[in-house]
């Protein structure tokens, strides 16, 4: 099987689907690699280190895209200017694998779908034990995690550790993380290491013990373990005044805070209002929020998606795909996830679908000319209805 490395083309896209040193892995697997021209130059990989890894280095979009499988960090798009529409430059038959997000944009699954082309969103992928050598989201996550922390520090005015100097002692800074997932717990981690003194909240109980485990303290939410997550152990929406409490308890830890770092998510919903208006107006002058959340609306009132705003004496920073921010270690956290995938998918380079399987039925959006996302396609069907 012949799999291909684009270009990425989306703007401020750094990272690359595959690093030379997983080039060289598939290789020796049997696979063969071809890779266009530039494609890691933005993450720190010369076309050189890729040939040097056993693939085959090209120009033409065209002869990248009629490869049997096609790996890609972002969905298909149109290339800028008057280049060619990378849907239709996928041959039919072929594979691809990529973030996908098949529920914002359903008319470009039926495309991809009406291109005969089986494709597997990454996302998607379920997050169980056996499929987390494949989860690119939480990988991506930990990148995000960690720069979070970094933009904090660069923005407060505050040292994070406690100094002691001739010119006396420095009082380390007090972060506030919320939410405890993947990106809140490498946020705590990272602050702890730049010697923060960390709080952090999140809805599920279970986290505690990995919030202090890390050394920062747990706030208490009270919420009881039905109310903050399903059956699969996800994060629930939680009642209106359920989220008043979690407000009015997190203001007195915001106002006490230098950084405030959010990252609360309930998949397939808008992120919960954790710092309305009136919370932020109660932080210290100068002090700093950076809301990860921006992408699905923002924990935070104020926040804009994409931009910084500075409301009253607060910054407030929604960067949006922070991992692209460092992207020699996002893309080869994330080659290493899709690899593994590529090799589930097709063992030893011979595509085996299987839909019954619930890593590969999980995450396969389109099948022989079908959409099987049932989400996407019950999302299409209303469109033709309404
Ligand atoms: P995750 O699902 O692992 O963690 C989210 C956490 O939020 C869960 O532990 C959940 O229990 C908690 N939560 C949900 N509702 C809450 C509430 N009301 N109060 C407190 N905690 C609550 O997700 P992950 O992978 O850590 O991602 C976190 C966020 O970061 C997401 O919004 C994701 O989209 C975003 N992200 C942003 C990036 C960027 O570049 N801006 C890059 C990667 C992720």
């Amino acid at each position: 099987m012949r799999v291909a490395v684009p270009l990425e083309v989306v703007a401020g896209e750094r990272r690359v689907a595959l690093v030379p040193e997983v080039v060289r892995r598939l290789v020796q697997a049997g696979f063969g690699v071809v890779v266009e021209r530039g494609a890691g130059e933005r993450a720190g990989f010369p076309d050189a280190a890729y040939v040097a890894a056993g693939a085959e280095v090209v120009a033409d979009p065209e002869a990248v895209f009629g490869a049997d499988c096609v790996l890609k960090v972002q969905r298909p798009a149109v290339r800028e200017g008057s280049g060619p529409d990378e849907t239709e430059l996928l041959r039919p038959g072929a594979i691809l694998i990529s973030f996908l997000y098949p529920q914002t944009c359903p008319p470009a699954m039926a495309r991809l779908a009406e291109r005969g082309v089986s494709a597997f969103g990454l996302e998607l992928v379920p997050r169980i034990t056996r499929a987390q050598k494949m989860d690119a989201l939480s990988s991506q996550s930990t990148v995000a995690g960690y720069k979070a922390t970094l933009l904090a520090a660069n923005a407060t005015g505050k040292f994070f550790p406690m100094l002691m100097t001739a010119a006396g002692t420095v009082a380390p800074a007090r972060v506030l993380v919320l939410g405890a997932g993947v990106a809140g717990l490498q946020a705590i981690a990272t602050a702890r290491r730049l010697g923060a003194v960390v709080e952090a909240a999140d809805t599920r109980p279970a986290t505690k013990e990995q919030v202090e485990s890390l050394g920062a303290s747990f706030i208490s939410l009270d919420v009881s373990h039905e109310e903050a997550q399903d059956a699969g152990g996800y994060a629930k929406a939680l009642a209106e005044e359920h989220l008043a409490r979690e407000q009015e308890i997190i203001r007195a830890h915001a106002a006490k805070a230098d950084v405030v770092i959010t990252t609360a998510l309930v998949p397939g919903r808008r992120a919960p209002i954790l710092l309305p208006t009136s919370t932020v107006e109660a932080m210290a002058p100068g002090s700093v929020i950076v809301d990860l959340a921006a992408e699905m609306g923002g924990n935070c009132e104020v926040t804009r998606p994409g931009e910084t705003v500075v409301h009253g004496s607060v910054t407030v920073l929604a960067p949006l795909n922070l991992p692209s921010q460092m992207p020699y270690h996002a893309s080869q956290m994330f080659a290493r996830n899709i690899a593994a995938l590529l090799e589930y998918l097709a063992p030893g380079g011979e595509a085996k679908i299987d839909l019954e399987d619930e890593i590969t039925g999980g995450c396969c959006v389109t099948y022989q000319g079908e959409i099987v996302h049932a989400p996407t396609r019950a999302l299409l069907e209303k469109e033709v209805t309404a």
